[in-house]
């Protein structure tokens, strides 16, 4: 039994209950590909065991190096983009206090964590440097190319601003780099310069790599329980790679019904979350998904929004525009605070009739009733529900979508576990910045731009 359940009753009238289930033999089918790594893609496939296969040696010395940051930073510098940030980002954000950066600093126990690397705007490191000058910091780069350009730019500035604020000798001291065990600059560079490496294994990918260091490091420096992490994802696996009924299993539910809705023209997924603090989660699921399934011409559309907030822009093309869509609710049945609505005596905003009421109250009524809405609108819904927001919680819902894309990508015949269609941009980039072996590509690509 897992705490995170999936309903699909609001998909009645769209798609009926036969076509989701015939789907059933072919992901049984995947489920094994998966498990005995015959399918596509089966060299990228070390995430299945991550939540039982990780050595306790590895979770005690993340929990060591974490204590020790926390012990000397008051900001935590993740260097990343893309699998190699999101992840950390997803559980750290969806666990912290919503206005973490702005608690005094007795009352946060873990530095502040702020990410670097993950875009290439001036703007954004100018100003992550006027932070930087003034506060305690420690950073940790992460890639497992070690050559992305991204993180690469904001770690020669990070690690030179780190010298010069520490000394070579205490700078060197405040870096761990997470990459590749062999390849790539970053580890060239950790090794010479004697930085504490983890590694990315050879077979996970980025957008699957949140349970390796890549991801628990930084949560275990925000001060989250990383063991509660890989319990929740363990009970997941138990279940997603036994059971072979949809009923049974949330994972071939999930596949088989966006897959159904796909088929009868849905292509796009809008992740609906009622809470700012799982914003990030659906950063992730977006490239997971996103990363995973579109290739060769196909693959579902994922789109973020957050609710109530997006129902006063996107709700209105939601209810009304283009009928190409369908939503999955992430939906919290326990928020963690508690605060409720005042009585106001002259109930000037007519708000008197939920005075006294939980806000939470409010938010799950307009939840079920956006639902309501929605389907009426035309547009299917699939809810997925969590007790509440913690670790173990989480650690399930990250290896429930992890599963659940992978057979996803199966059933659409694609290799979930590439990226060929990220290459198109960074040789065209690598060409107008004039990188050497670019010249043929520079000429051509500045002429289309005269
Ligand atoms: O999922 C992926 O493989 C990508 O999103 C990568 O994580 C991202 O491009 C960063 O790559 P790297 O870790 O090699 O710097």
């Amino acid at each position: 039994m897992t705490n995170l359940k999936i309903n699909i009753d609001k998909l009645e009238g769209f798609v009926t209950k036969d076509t989701i289930y015939a789907f059933e033999q072919q992901l049984a089918l995947q489920q094994g590909a998966l498990l005995n790594k015959t399918g596509k893609g089966n060299d990228f496939l070390g995430w299945i065991d991550l939540p039982d296969g990780t050595d306790e040696a590895l979770i005690r010395s993340i929990e060591e190096d974490a204590r020790a940051i926390r012990g000397k930073a008051d900001i935590y510098v993740v260097i990343g983009i893309g699998g190699s940030y999101l992840g950390a980002r997803a559980v750290v954000e969806a666990l912290q206090h919503n206005f973490s950066g702005l608690l005094d600093k007795s009352a946060r126990k873990s530095p502040f964590i702020v990410y670097a690397g993950n875009n290439i705007s001036e703007d954004y490191m100018a100003d992550l440097l006027d932070i930087l000058d003034k506060q305690d910091y420690a950073l940790t780069v992460i890639s497992k190319s070690g050559t992305t350009t991204e993180p690469a730019i904001a770690f020669r500035i990070l690690r030179r601003h780190l010298e010069q604020k520490y000394g070579l000798e205490e700078a060197r001291k405040r870096i761990i780099a997470i990459t590749d065990k062999e390849r790539g600059a970053l580890k060239g560079l950790a090794d010479a310069e004697g930085y504490k490496t983890y590694v990315v294994p050879d077979d996970v990918g980025g957008r699957y790599s949140v349970l390796t260091p890549v991801g628990l490091l930084p949560i275990a420096v925000a001060g989250f329980n990383i063991r509660e992490l890989m319990e929740g994802a363990r009970a997941m696996k138990k279940v997603v790679t036994t059971a072979k009924t949809i009923d049974e299993n949330p994972a071939f539910k999930y596949a088989a019904a966006r897959n159904a809705l796909y088929a009868t023209g849905k292509p796009v997924e809008i992740m609906v979350n009622y809470q700012p603090s799982l914003i990030y989660i659906t950063e992730w699921w977006k490239q997971l998904y996103g990363e995973s399934e579109g290739k060769q011409n196909r693959g579902i559309f994922p789109v973020g929004v957050s609710f109530t907030t997006d129902l006063h822009s996107m709700g209105q093309y939601i209810q009304e525009g283009l009928r190409v869509i369908f939503e999955t609710v992430l939906s919290i049945e326990k928020p963690r605070r508690q605060i409720l609505v005042p009585l106001e005596k002259d109930d000037a905003d007519g708000l008197n009739f939920v005075a006294g009421k939980r806000i939470y109250e409010v938010n799950r009524q307009a939840e079920l009733g956006t639902l309501l809405a929605h389907v009426d609108g035309q547009v299917p819904n699939i809810v997925l529900s969590l007790p509440q927001i913690n670790e173990h919680n989480l650690g399930e819902l990250l290896y429930f979508y992890e599963f659940a894309c992978a057979l996803s990508g199966y059933l659409l015949d694609v290799n979930p576990f590439d990226q060929p269609g990220v290459e198109a941009y960074k040789k065209n980039m690598f060409a107008l910045l004039g990188k050497p072996g670019f010249e043929k590509q520079t000429q051509e690509l500045r002429k289309r731009l005269e």
